[in-house]
């Protein structure tokens, strides 16, 4: 049987030389592999907030990434959740494989063809990722696998059809097509680029918001 090694409180955190990415901006973990139990992991560490008044943000954070990986354990579209260690450490699987950031070569229509499906059913299980851009997605073995849940929302099934939570599904299914276009070239269809057009009231609140914002800005 395939068993997941335990990342709990007696799991030993040493970065090894595998860090993946450093925390630098506020509330961004610092990212790392380490080896658990003989097998690659991924921990997204925040202990650097511990006993400062960011903590129980961060805490929060790190909950709300473990929860939503929980409810997708066993999808092969998901790193598997292996535990949380003192409240500001997630253990996840690692995923070998590259990122779909910019450069990347050779990245085929089924791929995104895989990745659509994949974002489908997370829609349908009332999850939106929010932050659905290249360097969140791994491709492993020719599997797309999504990462980072931190943005990531799971609305009850009564809200699913809020015309908020709509958008969140549309801003997904956009970045998924921008990241298409730009690796492999292909445009969206006239059907697609229509559904995914922002509804008046998108444009009305961006546009008042541009508007303040330039105000403000202005004012500084
Ligand atoms: N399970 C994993 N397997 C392989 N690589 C991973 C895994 N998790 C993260 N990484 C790598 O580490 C990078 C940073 O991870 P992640 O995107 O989760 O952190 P972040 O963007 O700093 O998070 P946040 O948005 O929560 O501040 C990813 O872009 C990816 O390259
Ligand atoms: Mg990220």
């Amino acid at each position: 049987m395939n068993t997941l090694p335990t990342f709990d409180g007696d799991t030993p955190l040493v970065p090894a030389n595998q860090l993946l990415k450093r925390g630098e901006r506020l509330l961004e973990p610092d990212v790392y592999r380490i080896e658990l139990q003989g097998r690659l992991a991924v921990v997204k560490d925040y202990r650097r907030y511990r006993g400062t008044p960011l903590s129980p943000v961060a805490r929060l954070l790190v909950r709300h990434e473990a929860k939503v990986l929980r409810t997708l354990q066993g999808w092969k579209h998901a790193p598997a959740l292996l535990g949380t260690l003192g409240g500001l450490a997630l253990g996840m699987e690692f995923i070998p494989g590259d990122t779909l950031s910019a450069g990347v070569q050779g990245v085929t229509q089924e791929v995104f063809d895989q990745l659509q499906s994949a974002l489908a059913r997370l829609h349908a299980a009332g999850i939106t990722h929010n932050d659905l851009h290249g360097t969140n997605v791994v491709i492993s073995a020719g599997v797309p696998v999504l990462l980072d849940f931190t943005s990531a929302l799971r609305a009850p099934r009564w809200m699913r059809n809020w015309p908020i939570i709509r958008q969140l599904r549309r801003s997904d299914m956009k970045n998924l097509v921008k990241m298409r276009q730009r690796l492999t070239g292909q445009r969206p269809s006239a059907e697609q680029a229509a559904l995914l057009a922002e509804p008046g009231w998108v444009q009305a609140v961006r546009g008042t918001w541009k508007h303040l914002y330039r105000r403000i800005k202005g004012q500084q």
